[in-house]
């Protein structure tokens, strides 16, 4: 099972930001964690970022060929970018949203996300964790 692992904005400067909410530790400590959880689980795992959200639709794009599910954390633009759930809609396979932090309890404009009603699972505010569920989740609906 091929997964891709997208990670959007601000997601590089992981232990540079409120470490309270994201933790001390940095995005390449996140991208190693998933790829030895992976191989623990028999997944095959892509990490990708990016600051810029024509790209990331880019890497949802390539995704619609060539992955079997995703695991999309899309950072500020979950809560406002339609552009990146259009991308989305088209993508059949499972997916997982995860965000770092519980978005459900912090400010009111980071409790909606655009890809409600896509049929995606989701976890949230389980730090690095939280992938690592994204990741058994979709091994479950390995067929
Ligand atoms: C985030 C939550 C978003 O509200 C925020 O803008 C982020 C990270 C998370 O992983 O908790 O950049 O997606």
């Amino acid at each position: 099972m091929r997964i891709d692992v997208l990670n959007g904005v601000n997601l590089n400067l992981l232990g540079r930001r409120d470490q309270s909410v994201y933790g001390a530790q940095s995005i390449h400590d996140l991208e190693t964690q998933v790829y030895a959880w992976a191989r623990e689980l028999d997944l095959q795992v892509r990490c990708r970022q990016t600051n810029h959200e024509g790209e990331y639709v880019g890497f949802l794009h390539q995704a619609l060929g060539t992955a079997d599910a995703l695991i999309v954390n899309p950072g500020a633009w979950t809560h406002y970018s339609w552009a990146i759930r259009d991308a989305l809609e088209p993508f059949t396979a499972p997916f997982v949203e995860v965000h770092l932090s519980n978005v459900d309890e912090r400010e009111e404009w980071r409790r909606h996300s655009v890809l409600t009603g896509l049929g995606g699972m989701r976890v949230v505010g389980k730090g690095f964790e939280g992938y690592r569920e994204a990741l058994g989740l979709l091994a479950e609906r390995r067929t």
